[in-house]
């Protein structure tokens, strides 16, 4: 059974604010432990004032390591491109930003293992904050013909390259993917969702679990650690 705690605010500004203050919590313990951090983070809309908040906080952002939990595989220029989000996001922070694979030829290039950058990073990461498809897909997890890899890729494979069927309308391009195992080998996982659909459809996957037909729930039902859900209507 997922252990699952919701914590739900009345705005996205009331969300914001405090996952903001949630994430900067995790980056200052990991560094105060390890000199250092590594967080893996969602593209979408929801993060975008969630980071706009969190880069403000004074801290030692040369020795923290963002990555996208997913990608679409296009070039960094691409506004599709998560990379280029958590660039422009991350980088006037002084922040390291590490895309995983932005383009076909690129994770051909990495001989087909989509992760070859994240391999030379010091795993697990500290925090990998998921959001959710109105499909209940999370990172770029999606039902189709790739779900089952994404889902069983071994431990080593920290993510893959996925075709989401069908293919999403805001991003209809082939997708790198974290991993299940990648996602769950974090010290901790954060969830952030808004709107009552989404809260209806990620309650739905929670109680189904390892039989959801969502992504989510495949994903999450293995979890072992807690994992945090902000939600706003
Ligand atoms: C992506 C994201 C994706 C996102 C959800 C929710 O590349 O599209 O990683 O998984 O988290 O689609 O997006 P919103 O936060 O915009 O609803």
């Amino acid at each position: 059974m997922i252990e699952a705690e919701w914590w739900d605010y009345d705005s996205v500004d009331e969300l914001a604010d405090a996952v903001a203050g949630d994430v900067g919590f995790i980056i200052e313990s990991a560094l105060d432990a390890r000199d250092s951090a590594l967080i893996a983070v969602p593209g979408g809309s929801t993060p975008v004032p969630i980071f706009a908040n969190l880069t403000k906080a004074k801290m030692n952002w040369r020795k923290v390591t963002v990555v996208p939990t997913d990608d679409r595989l296009v070039p960094v220029e691409n506004d599709l491109s998560n990379a280029k989000l958590l660039a422009r996001s991350f980088l006037p922070s002084g922040a390291r930003v590490i895309p995983i694979a932005t383009s076909i030829d690129d994770y051909k290039l990495a001989g087909n293992s989509a992760d070859a950058r994240l391999q030379d990073l010091p795993w697990p990461p500290d925090l990998v904050w998921l959001g959710m498809g109105k499909d209940g897909h999370t990172a770029s997890i999606f039902a189709g013909p790739d779900l089952q890899d994404a889902l069983d890729a071994p431990k080593a494979r920290r993510a893959v390259g996925v075709m989401p069927d069908p293919l999403p309308p805001e991003a209809p391009v082939a997708r790198v993917t974290l991993t299940r195992a990648a996602i769950l080998s974090a010290r901790t996982i954060l969830v952030t969702i808004t709107g009552q659909d989404k809260r209806d459809l990620l309650e739905q996957a929670i109680a189904d679990g390892h039989s959801s037909k969502l992504p989510i729930g495949r994903v999450l039902a293995e979890a072992e650690q807690p994992i945090d859900i902000h939600w706003c209507p």
